[in-house]
């Protein structure tokens, strides 16, 4: 990237760095089983709710959808949500919103069915305004309906974040939409529906949540409290993730995966991400490959890419993850934090290569991450779009 360029990045995520303590954000009230929510929307004055899922949640809803009219809410289901929503699936759901006449979201299963709900919210929100024109950052502006996630990954913490990331149908193009209406009210973490979960998607989304903490962690728009979220993560991550793939009903690795997933939602929508997740949108809206699956095969690469820039900060979780000493130089501990990626990825079966990817798709791809991630992401080396090709290479299973 050049030097301007460079300049003009950092004085952008400068300006956003200084806002963070004016900007609104807010922590979702946190209940710890879905029984308690009837209860908390009748207490608002709700009788009518739209529960955005998909067809494999849909198993999971059931006791919901029979507890809610018991408190005298009616409950609308759409459960067509893609992994990796799309814009259809929006228009689908706000239809249906707008037809039942609801008042009141709920995004029931991993970060696809909590995404397609809050983008439902937005367009309810904003009715003139497509999704495309609400991409980036503070496009949205008014408040959302009441809006309830249960997150049934451990994984994006959606349940937490001021974004929502959604597909164009026609043109694969992922985008994520951040702005303050979008973070939830109410965010349910009951380990109980995590717990069909398979092993391989406990693995790839709880690596997703590990990425979160980590690209929050290292990038320089930090806050005290962002930097105690994203350790706390990163130690629970590496003490909880490989019991809840072995045994997937161990409730209190899946309570404490939940929990990780959470805390690096709330670091990573106050301090953003970084060039892992800008590579894998642009992955996951392409070929569809899951958003969890792209990150854990990019987090190593792009670590090690990012050199003696990360060192210091990667130490810091490395000593506090209890991968390194705390006499350790930098950059051993810097090593041992990336070693422990790639040995979690390893002990649970994740590939180190990616499936699908056409070379001449590659310069494309590369464009669409370097315009998500510049000027707004704080990464701790600037790469323009011609310098982030190489990930695709790196990652590209030939
Ligand atoms: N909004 C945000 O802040 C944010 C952050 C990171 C990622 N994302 C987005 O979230 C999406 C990915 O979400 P995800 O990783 O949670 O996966 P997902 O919601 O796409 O679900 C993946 C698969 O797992 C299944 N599944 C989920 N929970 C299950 C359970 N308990 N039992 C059985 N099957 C279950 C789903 O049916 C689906 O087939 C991507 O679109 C990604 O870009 C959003
Ligand atoms: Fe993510």
């Amino acid at each position: 990237m050049n030097i301007f360029k460079k300049i003009y990045c950092r004085i952008f995520q400068g300006c956003f760095h200084l806002a963070i303590p004016i900007l609104p954000y807010r922590d979702p009230k946190i209940l710890n089983s879905i029984n308690e929510l009837p209860a908390e929307f009748a207490s608002k004055g709700i009788n009518k709710v739209l529960l955005v899922t998909d067809p494999v949640i849909r198993s999971l809803t059931g006791e919901l959808e029979n507890l809610l009219p018991q408190a005298g809410i009616e409950c609308i289901v759409y459960d067509k949500t893609n992994a990796n929503p799309t814009v259809a699936n929006v228009d689908e759901a706000l239809a249906l919103y707008i037809r039942e006449h609801c008042q009141a979201l709920i995004g029931f299963g991993g970060g696809s069915s909590i995404d397609c709900a809050k983008a439902v919210g937005a367009r309810v929100a904003c009715p003139r305004k497509s999704l495309a024109q609400m991409k980036g950052i503070l496009k949205i502006g008014r408040r959302i309906p009441l809006l309830a996630a249960i997150p049934t990954t451990a994984g994006t913490g959606s349940e937490t974040t001021v974004t929502t990331v959604i597909t164009d149908d026609k043109t694969h193009y992922k985008y994520p939409i951040s702005d303050f209406p979008l973070i939830p009210k109410i965010a349910v973490l009951d380990p109980k529906v995590t717990f069909s979960l398979p092993a391989n998607l406990t693995a790839t989304t709880g690596m997703d949540a590990m990425t979160h903490a980590i690209e929050a962690f290292i990038g320089g728009s930090t806050t005290r409290k962002t930097r105690e979220y994203s350790i706390r993560a990163v130690k629970l991550i590496i003490q909880n993730i490989e019991k809840a793939y072995k045994d997937s009903q161990d409730e209190n690795a899946r309570r404490n995966m939940l929990l990780a997933s959470n805390l690096a939602g709330g670091a990573f929508s106050r301090s953003y991400v970084g060039y892992v997740h800008a590579v894998a949108h642009s992955l996951g809206g392409a070929y569809n490959i899951p958003h969890g699956l792209a990150n854990s095969v990019l987090l190593p690469i792009v670590l090690r890419r990012y050199g003696s820039k990360a060192w210091k900060k990667l130490a810091i979780l490395a000593v506090a993850g209890g991968v390194a000493q705390a006499n350790d130089s930098v950059q051993v501990a810097a090593e041992k934090m990336i070693a422990e990626i790639c040995r979690l990825n390893a002990a649970m079966g994740i590939p180190e290569k990616l499936k699908g990817i056409k070379v001449e798709d590659i310069p494309e791809l590369a464009r669409r991450a370097d315009k998500e991630a510049n000027p707004l992401y704080p990464v701790p080396v600037l790469w323009n779009a011609k310098e982030l090709e190489q990930f695709y290479y790196d990652v590209m299973d030939v």
